[in-house]
C-alpha cells in the first residue's frame, strides 16, 4: 500500500504507517503544495491513501486524479471545510478528520487568548520591552477581569463545551451558548443558559468565543450588524475558522470602539490579514496555532494514521465524515 503525505507532520503517525509495512511518501518540501503540484504528485504515485492538511484544497479534480485505488483522504485537522465531502461521497472515497485529540489544546489556547486580551498581556510585554516602564502606577495598562463575567459560546461542540467547562469550574463565569441544538445535559451540569437567537447571546456576553465549523450558513456569522449588538466592553475570541467573522467589519468595530478587543487564531484569507488588523493594540493574533502543542500534533498524526489503517484494512474508519445534504 502506498500513502502520500502532503506535508511533513510529527513522526509518530508516519511511523505507525511505516510499521504497517506501507510505503509512505512525504512532500519533500516543507510548504503547501499548489493544486497542480498535488495533482501531479497523485497522478504519478497512484496512492491508496492520502494524509492531507487543512491548507490543501481537496476538490473533485483532486479526487479524480487520485484514482479508483485511492480509498481515503485523512485530514490532519478537526475542521474539514477544505474538502469537498460531497465529491468524495460520490466517488466512494472516505474522508476522516481528527476530533477529540485537539480539544484540550484548542480550549487552552482559547482561554490563553481570553486571559491575554483581558489582561493586555502582549501589549504590556511590548510596553515593557520597549523600556517604557518607569515604575508601578495605579492607572498603568488597566485590563478587565475574566472571573464571574458572562461568556457567550457560539457552537457547543467538543471544543466549545471544554471552554465552557474551564469558564465555569475555573473562573466562575456565567455561560450562555448558542447552537443549532439545545443540550439539556450540558445546561444541567454547567448552569449554562441557551440562547436560541445569536443576537441575544451577543447582547449579553462580556466575552464571545466562536466554536462553530465553517459552513455556508456560518460564513460571516459575525458581521458588522452583529458586532454592533455586542457590548462596547466586550471581547471577541475566534479559534475556529476565519471566514466566520467578517474581518474587515471587525477591524472597523475595533477602531471605532464598537467592541473593546479581539483575539484571533484564524483569519479570513490565511495567511493574509485584513488591512489595519495588525496595527491595532486591542487585538491579539496568533498564526492558527491553537492545536500546536507537541502532544496534540503527535496525537493528530496517530489518529489520521489509524483512520488510514482501518480504511485500508476494509473497516469503517473511526472518524469518517458522512455527507449530509442538509448540514451544508
Ligand atoms: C485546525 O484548525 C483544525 O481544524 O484542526
Ligand atoms: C470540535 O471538535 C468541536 O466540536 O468544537
Amino acid at each position: 500500500m502506498k500513502i502520500f503525505v502532503t506535508r511533513n507532520i510529527p513522526d509518530r503517525g508516519i511511523n505507525i504507517l511505516k510499521e504497517k509495512g506501507y510505503e509512505v511518501e512525504i512532500n519533500p518540501e516543507d510548504r503547501v503544495l499548489k493544486k497542480e503540484e498535488l495533482i501531479a504528485a497523485l497522478e504519478k504515485g497512484k496512492y491508496d491513501a492520502v494524509l492531507c492538511l487543512l491548507t490543501d484544497k481537496i476538490d473533485a479534480d483532486v479526487f479524480e486524479t487520485a484514482g479508483k485505488q485511492c480509498k481515503i483522504f485523512a485530514n490532519y485537522a478537526v475542521g474539514f471545510d477544505n474538502i469537498d465531502i460531497k465529491a468524495a461521497a460520490e466517488r466512494g472515497i472516505m474522508v476522516t478528520n481528527t476530533p477529540g485529540v485537539l480539544t484540550d489544546s484548542v480550549a487552552e489556547h482559547t482561554f490563553a487568548l481570553m486571559l491575554a486580551i483581558a489582561h493586555r498581556i502582549p501589549e504590556s510585554d511590548r510596553f515593557t520591552r520597549a523600556e517604557k516602564y518607569r515604575g508601578w502606577a495605579p492607572m498603568l495598562l488597566l485590563g478587565t477581569d475574566v472571573s464571574k463575567k458572562t461568556l457567550g459560546i457560539v457552537g457547543l461542540g467538543r471544543i466549545g463545551s471544554r471552554v465552557a467547562h474551564h469558564a465555569v469550574k475555573g473562573f466562575e463565569m456565567k455561560v450562555i451558548y448558542h447552537d443549532v441544538k439545545r443540550n439539556d445535559e450540558f445546561e444541567k451540569e454547567s448552569g449554562a443558559v441557551y440562547k436560541e437567537r445569536i443576537e441575544d447571546l451577543l447582547q449579553a456576553a462580556d466575552f464571545v468565543s466562536i466554536h462553530v465549523p465553517l459552513l455556508p450558513a456560518t460564513r460571516h456569522l459575525i458581521n458588522a450588524e452583529r458586532l454592533r449588538i455586542m457590548k462596547p466592553t466586550a471581547y471577541l475570541i475566534n479559534t475556529s475558522r476565519g471566514p466566520i467573522v467578517d474581518e474587515r467589519a471587525l477591524v472597523d468595530a475595533l477602531k471605532s470602539g464598537i467592541i473593546k478587543g479581539a483575539a484571533l487564531d484564524v483569519f479570513e484569507n490565511e495567511p493574509s490579514l485584513a488591512p489595519g488588523l495588525a496595527e491595532l493594540e486591542n487585538v491579539i493574533i496568533t498564526p492558527h496555532t491553537a492545536s500546536a502543542t507537541e502532544e496534540t500534533r503527535q496525537a493528530m498524526g496517530e489518529l489520521a494514521a489509524q483512520n488510514i489503517i482501518e480504511t485500508l484494512e476494509g473497516r469503517i474508519p473511526p472518524n469518517l465524515i458522512k455527507w449530509v445534504e442538509n448540514k451544508v
